[in-house]
């Protein structure tokens, strides 16, 4: 069956468990095969590496750039990747090669760059076969690491989820959730980012997966997922270690704990007969092209992966966010009067989060994600060859994008260090040309939750700062890690007091 024959409903349909096939039911079909398996042995995944390179090399050109193997420049690289970005783009333009690791990468930066990779030659690109199939131990084959047909239906399958009426309705969870949390909040020293990942979790097993917030079941897959997630926070060598006692091995024993929870929550509600809410309940009611349910660990990996997407992402925004409005008084000031005009003594409703019910604030979040993109870097492998800003990129290297790079190219943003929320009026925005601010990415794979994310920081950000006063504790320096995502490295204490 081809794409064309994907048909998706907007909500998932109850069902007996008997009747299983789609004859008997309407309902989303997701036709095309599951990829193969990722290959994840270390040893054998660097020797294949190697060979490729040898064999590009024999074909064609690798643009111009760092091409020898350094140890300094692969830890530069890690541990302060946007200085050595912005160093590499000055001295070698917007496309450039640098090696990490054992590894040659192209590293585009430039909103024609930009542009191109995300929208006109998007098909020149493989996502399943860059950097985040190192993501694949923990997501297995979930949005992220899939391409082609496969994504396409999947990501079809998903998007009602993620509709304007179904974000909205979500967005009473988020209310609710933000609200209980800040009501237990105490003043004092706390780390917040720590304090906002649990609310996170809380929102996105709840409003995304359709999970009951007080089930016990929910509380322990946020536990297990934690535990999975610790590895990705750690330096690249220390991920890579294997054996027993290894962060690897540890984060193993955390994925397989999550894994007996899914499949305890996936098998209940096919035994209800009822696929429940959320986008579980949508990748519960589809089926693949025989009209059989789609295997347990297909739906498995995209909850995951939707966990995975949905809460780091927005934890380490609002954390940077209020790190920024505690040094930056203006910022602050002019947040908390548009809070306080607005909302006066009540709390936010869903009517105040639909993004020009609060437009201070929303400047203010569109600035934090300029400085601190989350999803900082989008790795990919030419599946042929490509010319990216005027440079020609051979087919079978790693291509990363990077928005954190582009959104401090002084081109486009004056003193771009400065944290500067008027940056995002209308007019400074319409003068922008396009691939300049991309902190969702793009075209026919731009974050699938944009909208998501979007209305969970609004929510969480009006209803602490309208209460709160947060200020980053003077012994503590911002550092920044940049896996998973861009985010404080070992969280980030602040001094709260109530306004
Ligand atoms: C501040 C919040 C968020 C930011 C800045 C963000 C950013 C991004 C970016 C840049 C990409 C594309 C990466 C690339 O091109 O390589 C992406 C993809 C994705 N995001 Fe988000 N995200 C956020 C929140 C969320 C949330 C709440 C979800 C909820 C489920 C989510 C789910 C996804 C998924 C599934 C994809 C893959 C889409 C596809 O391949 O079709 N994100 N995100």
């Amino acid at each position: 069956m081809d794409s064309a024959s994907v048909t998706v409903e907007a909500s998932a349909h109850a069902m007996p468990v008997a009747d299983r096939r789609t004859a008997d039911r309407p309902g989303p079909t997701v036709a095309a095969p599951p990829p193969g398996p990722i290959e994840n042995r270390i040893a054998i995944r660097t020797g294949r590496d190697i060979v490729r390179e040898l064999r590009i090399r024999r074909h064609g050109r690798i643009p111009r750039g760092n091409h020898w193997p350094s140890l300094s420049n692969t830890w530069i690289g890690l541990t302060d990747p946007l200085r050595f970005l912005l160093s590499h783009y000055e001295r070698y333009g917007p496309v450039f090669t640098v090696r990490s690791l054992h590894e040659p990468v192209v590293w585009a930066i430039s909103p024609t760059a930009n542009q191109q990779i995300l929208v006109s030659e998007f098909d020149a690109f493989s996502w399943r076969r860059g950097r985040f199939r190192d993501l694949a131990p923990l997501l297995g084959d979930g949005m992220l690491n899939i391409d082609g047909d496969y994504h396409r239906e999947m990501r079809k399958l998903l998007l009602p989820a993620f509709h304007r009426e179904q974000v909205e309705a979500s967005t009473t969870v988020m209310l609710e959730e933000a609200q209980g949390a800040a009501d237990e909040l105490e003043p004092g020293r706390i780390d917040v980012y720590g304090w906002v990942r649990d609310v996170a979790l809380r929102i996105a097993l709840r409003g995304l997966l359709g999970m009951r917030g007080d089930s016990d079941r929910a509380h322990r897959m946020a536990v297990a997922f934690g535990r999975a997630l610790d590895l990705y926070g750690l330096p690249l060598p220390v991920q890579m270690l294997r054996g027993p006692g290894s962060p690897y091995a540890h984060a193993q024993g955390g994925r397989k704990a999550l894994d007996e929870l899914i499949f305890g929550e996936l098998r209940e509600r096919r035994e209800a007969g009822d696929p429940g809410a959320g986008a579980l309940g949508m990748l519960l009611a589809a089926t693949d092209a025989d009209g059989e349910e789609l295997p347990e660990q297909a739906v498995r990996d995209q909850a995951v992966t939707l966990l995975f997407a949905g809460h780091d992402t927005t934890t380490a925004t609002l954390t940077f966010l209020l790190y920024e409005l505690g040094r930056s008084l203006d910022a602050r000031d002019a947040v908390e009067a548009e809070l306080d005009a607005v909302l006066g003594s009540e709390e936010p409703t869903v009517a105040h989060l639909g993004g020009s019910g609060l437009p201070v604030l929303e400047r203010t979040i569109s600035e934090t994600i300029r400085r601190y993109p989350p999803a900082w870097v989008g790795p990919r492998r030419t599946v042929r060859p490509v010319t990216l800003d005027g440079v020609d990129v051979p087919a079978g290297i790693a291509v990363h994008y990077s928005s954190w790079a582009t959104h401090h190219l002084p081109e486009y943003w004056e003193d771009p260090l400065a944290f500067r929320p008027d940056r995002f009026l209308p007019e400074a925005v319409a003068a922008r040309p396009k691939g300049a601010y991309i902190p969702f990415g793009g075209g026919s794979r731009m974050c699938l939750g944009m909208r998501f994310g979007q209305y969970e920081l609004r929510a969480l950000a009006a209803t602490l700062l309208r209460r709160f006063r947060f200020a980053p504790a003077a012994s503590d320096t911002l550092r920044i890690t940049t896996t998973p995502t861009l985010g404080p490295a070992g969280g980030l204490r602040f001094d709260v007091r109530r306004r």
